[in-house]
């Protein structure tokens, strides 16, 4: 036996990727809904407002908001012990700076974690999860401090008003995204420099600490966790300078979990931002803040694996892929580019351990892939369950031969949502297909994959029957 009786499988989706009904009981607009549909090879382009005959995937997305208890009721079938989503802030505060939260939004979750808890599946809440309200966009979002008490203030409203119902959150997803997608992170906009994103990443460490502090004082039960974007890289080569430049890269990104989980700025970025003349717009009293609102633990998500080198100037996403102008000749690759690398999933868990002896969750885990329905209904997906079934491997090493403190597992798109990177439906992750297509047309019926039953054997065994 490996992984803890109370361990947590399930399944993550994030709001404005599957809930549509974007404007429906009171929501206001927000950063995603200005983004239109792309695909592998076309960037999706950030509108200014909605523009009439544009394709915006979130608008209508699987209409999770009207349909959410017949998928909770799927994810119950399939035995999900948590389900990881996420809350659109929009919902509560349309305006993001509203006098008073907005009670239909307020009641609209109230019923989904009732629906959850039903079932006995234990939500796990994303309070930001690539969206932030439009209208915050007057105050220059995420750079102003301002946004910083807007943002705290939604976090009072919903851990108030949910306290008792949920136990585990995450405040900023893949909060190290502000570093190379800074509208999806906070909506700060893609050509916003360094000292820029650096203030708004600076802005988001200090309301995540004061969330972490106010769950703490307000349940002591609450558990507040950070949430990696899962970008890890290997050396091109064993050349000294590929293992630097390899480093180099690493800590553009590890300085967020650093922050987060040890409470200060590791020196390395500090005399990074003193040669850049980068400064950090801190307030008196910030230090005791970030020492005070250190993370109870790191969550993460993890698809693919990166090779970085003496070539790698900068990296960049395109069309929802890193480039780091290496690719690996070991690994295979999925129809979107990503490579496929179970055992850099142990080895992350094992860095990531090591580095802060933190409890881990894998919250984001999973093949997106084109799906086919066959004339009986059936959608065979032998290459999701591959995926996975290796992926769940190689955790398991981690925590039966390394001894990693891992608390819970949600593949990503456990039901079938809008992808984040390109906009499209037809990259699918779920083990619930979900018959609507790039344009936001179809029947929106629901329908079992081969992974489901898959998946479903899987947690009933506790992951012993792989
Ligand atoms: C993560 C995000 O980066 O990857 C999700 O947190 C996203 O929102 C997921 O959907 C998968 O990426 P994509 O581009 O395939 O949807």
């Amino acid at each position: 036996m490996s992984f803890s009786k109370d361990f947590l499988w399930g399944g993550a989706t994030a709001a404005n990727q599957c809930e549509g009904a974007y404007l429906d009981d009171g929501k206001g607009l927000n950063t995603a809904d200005v983004m239109t549909a792309g695909d592998a090879k076309t960037e999706r382009q950030i509108t200014d407002g909605v523009i009439e005959g544009k394709n915006y995937p979130s608008h209508v997305a699987i209409d999770h908001y009207h349909y959410f208890k017949e998928d909770i009721a799927l994810f119950a079938e399939m035995g999900f012990k948590t389900y990881r989503m996420s809350i659109s802030w929009g919902r509560i505060f349309p305006n993001g700076d509203d006098a008073e939260p907005n009670e239909a939004g307020l009641k609209h979750y109230d019923e989904v974690f009732d629906e959850c808890l039903k079932y006995g599946i234990e939500p796990l809440v994303t309070l930001s999860h690539y969206e932030t309200p439009l209208n915050l966009l007057k105050y220059g979002t995420w750079t102003n401090r301002k946004v910083v008490d807007f943002f705290v203030k939604y976090c009072e409203t919903v851990f108030n008003r949910y306290n008792g119902k949920v136990k585990y959150w995450l405040t900023f997803n893949e909060i190290n995204s502000m570093s190379m997608s800074p509208w999806m992170a906070g909506g700060v906009s893609l050509d916003a420099d360094e000292q820029t994103r650096m203030t708004a990443a600076y802005h988001q460490f200090i309301a995540s600490a004061k969330a972490v502090k106010m769950a703490h004082e307000l349940n002591p039960e609450m558990k507040v966790g950070m949430m990696y974007g899962g970008l890890f890289s290997y050396a091109n080569t064993c050349d000294p300078k590929d293992v630097m430049a390899n480093d180099k890269f690493m800590k553009e990104m590890l300085f967020y979990p650093d922050v987060q989980c040890r409470g200060y700025y590791p020196a390395y970025k500090l005399k990074e931002f003193e040669r850049k003349g980068i400064t950090l717009p801190k307030l008196d009293g910030d230090d005791e803040i970030l020492l005070e609102g250190k993370v109870d633990f790191l969550s993460y998500s993890y698809y693919f694996s990166m090779v970085c080198g003496q070539e790698t100037k900068g990296f960049s996403v395109d069309c929802g892929s890193m480039n780091t102008g290496y690719s690996n000749p070991y690994l295979p690759t999925t129809d979107w580019g990503w490579t496929i690398d179970p055992m850099g999933l142990r080895y992350s868990l094992n860095l990531f351990y090591d580095r802060y002896q933190l409890p881990l969750m894998i919250v984001e885990n999973g093949l997106g892939a084109y799906d086919k329905v066959e004339d009986d209904g059936s959608i065979h997906d032998p290459y999701r369950i591959d995926y996975l079934r290796e992926h769940i491997a190689e955790m398991k090493k981690a925590v039966e031969i390394d001894g990693v403190e891992l608390l819970g597992y949600t593949p990503w798109g456990c039901i079938d949502i809008v992808s984040a990177g390109t906009g499209e439906m037809k990259k699918r992750y779920g083990f619930i297909y979900v018959d609507v297509d790039d344009e936001g047309n179809g029947t929106f019926n629901r329908s079992r994959k081969d992974s489901f039953y898959w998946y479903k054997k899987v947690i009933e065994t506790n992951g012993e029957n792989l």
